[in-house]
């Protein structure tokens, strides 16, 4: 997608999950609102969902797109990576990541974004595969983080 649509598309996601945020403080029901939200309306996002860190394992919560892994091996992959680096993370090319679990053959590309509760610790992270390789630049990296944020903001009560 071109850099300048990209931003628009992300800016308007942003101000509408803004305010689904003030609506309640449950953090599974923004988690779901936000991984559907975002997945029905980027189109190159084939699997959009969040592994939250359960007894030290990653096990997978709510998610839109094709039946994934249930738990992620230990320090293997994309998504630990991103929770041992707490560094958002951009694959090009999985095939090309040392140690990537591909839960379906058709993902091409990655993000990774660490989820931080409101003391900043990392509780887990938000995924999202492409089919295509590619898709993520740091246009993408920007905005998730600033949406991820909004899965423990305040709740402002209205
Ligand atoms: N590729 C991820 C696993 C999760 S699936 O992409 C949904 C990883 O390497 O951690």
């Amino acid at each position: 997608m071109e850099p300048h649509k990209k931003t628009g598309r992300y800016s308007r996601i942003y101000a509408q999950l803004k305010e689904l945020a003030a609506k309640s403080n449950d953090t599974d029901a923004r988690m779901a609102t936000i991984a559907a939200v975002l997945h029905h309306k980027m189109d190159y996002f084939f699997w959009t969902g969040f592994y939250m860190l359960r007894d030290g394992d990653l096990v997978v919560r709510c998610y839109q797109g094709p039946v994934a892994c249930q738990v992620l091996a230990r320090d293997k992959g994309v998504c630990w990576a991103g929770i041992n680096s707490g560094e958002t993370i951009v694959v090009g090319d999985v095939h090309r990541f040392p140690g990537h679990i591909a839960c379906d053959s058709r993902s091409n590309s990655e993000i990774v974004v660490p989820v931080r509760d409101a003391r900043g610790i990392i509780t887990g992270v938000l995924d999202v595969d492409s089919k295509e390789k590619e898709s993520f630049d740091q246009t993408d990296a920007l905005w998730l983080e600033k949406i991820v944020a909004l899965v423990y903001s305040a709740h402002e009560g209205h």
